[in-house]
C-alpha cells in the first residue's frame, strides 16, 4: 500500500465511526470511499454526513467493491472475527476495532486469514501508536526507573450506554472485561512485554454481562500487576508502573484528555516529579503504520497476548477467582 492512496471502506455506523472516519480522512495517503450498514438508507445517510461517496447496504457488498483496498470494522465485538476474516479473504487490509475478537482462538483465526491472504491487519488500539508510548518504553529501560516491580491499571466509564448498547449484550461480546480489560490488560502486556504466569480475577455480573473487573496477576521475578475496570465509576484511564527507583504514572493513557496534550509523570523516591507532555495524533499514527510497509508483528503479538490475558481472566472468573495459569503463546 505504501506510496499510493489507500482507499478505505467502513463497516458499521456506530458512535466511534464518526471519529475514526475523520481520522482516516485526515491521514495522508488515505481516502474513505464507501461505508456499509445493515440498512441501505442508513449507509447513504452516513455517507452524506461524512462526505463518503458510496453508502452500501450490507457488509458483504462493500467487500466486493474494487474501490476499497482496506476496511475499518466498527461492529460489536462478537462480529469482528467474521468480518475481519471475510475482508481478508476478499483481499482487503484490516483495521478492526478493539477488542480484536472475543477469544484468542478467534484472534488467531483472523491472524491466519490475513497471513494466508497476504493482507495487513491492526486492531484500532490508538494509544499504542502515540509518540508518548515510545517515550514510555524509553523510561522503562532507563536506569533511573530501576527494576520493574508492579503495574496497576484502571479503566472505567460511568454507565456509557446508549439504548440497545452492545456493551450490555453478552451475545454481542458485551461487558467490561473485553471492552475495558482490553486496555488495562494490554497496558500490562505492554509494560512487561510478556504474558503473566498466572491470573486471578473477580467480576460483578448483571444479566451475564461483566460490570466490574478486579484482577491480580504474576509474571515471575517478583513482578505483579493489578487491574480495575468497570462501568460503575467515573472515567479512569490511568496506570502506575512502579520500578525500584521511581514510578511512571499516566492518567490518560488510552486517549489524551480533550484539549490537553498527552501527559505523564515520573516520581522518584525523594518525591521529585518530572512532568512530560507530548503532541501527536495516535489514530493517524496507527493508520499510517497500517498503510505503510513496515512490519506490524509487534502490534499483532501485543493483540494476541492481550486476548490471551482476557481469556485467562474469564477462565479465573468462571472458576470462582481461582489462580489460573496463562497458556503459553501459540
Ligand atoms: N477505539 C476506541 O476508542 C473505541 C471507542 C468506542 C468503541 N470502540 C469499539 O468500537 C466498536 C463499536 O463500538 P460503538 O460504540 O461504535 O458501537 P455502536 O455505536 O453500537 O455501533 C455498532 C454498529 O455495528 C452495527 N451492528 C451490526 N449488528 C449489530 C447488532 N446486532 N447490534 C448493534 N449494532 C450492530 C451497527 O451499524 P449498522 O446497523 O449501520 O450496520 C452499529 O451502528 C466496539 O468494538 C467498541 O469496543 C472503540
Amino acid at each position: 500500500m505504501s506510496g499510493s492512496i489507500t482507499r478505505f471502506g467502513v463497516i458499521g455506523t456506530g458512535r466511534i465511526t464518526r471519529r475514526l472516519v475523520a481520522d482516516l480522512q485526515s491521514t495522508e495517503g488515505v481516502e474513505v470511499t464507501a461505508i456499509a450498514s445493515r440498512s441501505g438508507e442508513r449507509a447513504r445517510w452516513y455517507g452524506d454526513q461524512y462526505g463518503i461517496g458510496a453508502g452500501v447496504e450490507g457488509y458483504a457488498g462493500l467487500l466486493k467493491r474494487d474501490d476499497v483496498d482496506a476496511v475499518y470494522i466498527s461492529l460489536p465485538p462478537s462480529m469482528h472475527a467474521e468480518w475481519a476474516i471475510a475482508a481478508a479473504q476478499a483481499g482487503k487490509h484490516v483495521l478492526c476495532e478493539k477488542p480484536l475478537t472475543v477469544s484468542v482462538a478467534e484472534t488467531i483465526a483472523v491472524d491466519d486469514a490475513c497471513r494466508d491472504a497476504g493482507v495487513r491487519w491492526l486492531d484500532a488500539t490508538g494509544w499504542l501508536h502515540h509518540d508518548r508510548t515510545d517515550a514510555f518504553v524509553g523510561w522503562l529501560d532507563d536506569q533511573r526507573f530501576g527494576k520493574l516491580g508492579h503495574i496497576s491499571a484502571s479503566v472505567s466509564f460511568f454507565q456509557p450506554f446508549q439504548s440497545d448498547d452492545h456493551r450490555l449484550d453478552a451475545t454481542l461480546g458485551g461487558g467490561c472485561i473485553l471492552d475495558l480489560g482490553w486496555y488495562a490488560g494490554g497496558l500490562v502486556r505492554f509494560a512487561t512485554g510478556k504474558l503473566p504466569l498466572w491470573v486471578s480475577a473477580d467480576a460483578v455480573m448483571i444479566d451475564g454481562v461483566s460490570q466490574r473487573l478486579t484482577a491480580i496477576m504474576g509474571f515471575g521475578d517478583d513482578v505483579t500487576a493489578t487491574l480495575s475496570c468497570g462501568y460503575d465509576t467515573a472515567t479512569r484511564k490511568w496506570f502506575e508502573i512502579a520500578g525500584s527507583e521511581s514510578s511512571l504514572i499516566c492518567d490518560d493513557f488510552t486517549r489524551p484528555w480533550p484539549d490537553r496534550p498527552a501527559r505523564c509523570w515520573i516520581h522518584d523516591a525523594a518525591g521529585t516529579v518530572q512532568s512530560e507532555t507530548f503532541e501527536g495524533h495516535q489514530e493517524r499514527n496507527m493508520i499510517t503504520k497500517l498503510v505503510g510497509d513496515k512490519s506490524l508483528a509487534r502490534y499483532q503479538r501485543q493483540a494476541i497476548d492481550t486476548q490471551t490475558i482476557l481469556d485467562s481472566l474469564q477462565q479465573s472468573i468462571d472458576a470462582g477467582g481461582a489462580k489460573v495459569s496463562t497458556p503459553r503463546p501459540f
